[in-house]
């Protein structure tokens, strides 16, 4: 029996019974293996560019079930799946900018999977923006802790229904307001406060950093940080 860390089991909630899913950079393989053991999903794929990590997909599933049929797939990102093959595409445990580059390859057939589960590990801010900028909308996002580190976890459909207010739609990808969008503000669990604390104490770092700058220079800085405030503050 699998057990998943916090991280795969915050995935494996946005994953609703019946539904089919490919795992694109599966690595291990555990939440595929997860997902068919708890018979929320009758078809799992696992795809993956390295022939080394879909192997320890393998042995993984052989120790989980060596009767059942598993799918993997030797490939790049959703190259190796059919338009629409899916419910749910899931991509996590990779940087945010590789997400983009998957999704954005063959985009029309990107927008053939209703929904993606996305849990990039940076550049989360450049991946929002992309999202929305693309006719996808973030239905939902979650904090989980792993170890010291605290990842996002965002549920995306390929549908453009949410109206985002102007202001966020002006700022740049690497804008502080893509990173911790507003819908981040009032949510007044620990996690989130301790995710926010954290993005406060590097921008008071890199500001003590530009301690000898010019003004106009540590500007951005202390902006972020009264955004910041004013976001924990709700
Ligand atoms: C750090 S592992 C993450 C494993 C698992 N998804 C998780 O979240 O625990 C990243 C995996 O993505 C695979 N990968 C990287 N780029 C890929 C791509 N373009 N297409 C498919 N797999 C890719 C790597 O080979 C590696 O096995």
């Amino acid at each position: 029996v699998i057990n998943l860390t916090d991280r795969l089991k915050g995935i494996a909630l946005e994953i609703f019974t019946g539904e089919t899913m490919a795992d694109i950079g599966t690595d291990h393989g555990f939440l595929p293996i997860y997902l068919l053991e708890h018979e929320i999903c009758t078809k799992v794929i696992m795809v993956d560019i390295s022939e080394g990590s879909l192997e320890k997909a393998k042995i993984n599933c052989m120790e989980a079930n060596p009767n059942a049929q598993f799918d993997f797939r030797l490939g790049n990102g959703l190259e190796v799946l059919e338009p629409g093959e899916v419910d749910a595409v899931v991509i996590a445990g990779m940087g945010g900018l590789l997400m983009v580059e998957i999704m954005e390859k063959e985009i029309s057939k990107t927008k053939t999977y209703k929904k993606f589960i996305l849990q990039p590990r940076s550049a989360v801010g450049e991946l929002r923006f992309w999202l929305v900028h693309n006719g996808f909308t973030i239905e939902s996002e979650c904090l989980v802790r792993e170890g010291k580190n605290i990842c996002e976890i965002l549920t995306v459909s390929n549908v453009c229904e949410k109206i985002l207010n102007f202001q966020i739609m002006q700022e740049s990808p690497e804008s502080i307001r893509w990173e911790v969008p507003d819908w981040h503000r009032g949510k007044d669990d620990d996690l989130t406060e301790d995710y926010i604390l954290r993005k406060i104490a590097r921008e008071e770092k890199i500001l003590k950093g530009k301690m000898n700058s010019h003004t106009a220079e540590r500007k951005s800085t202390i902006e972020n940080i009264k955004y910041l405030k004013e976001i924990l503050e709700g």
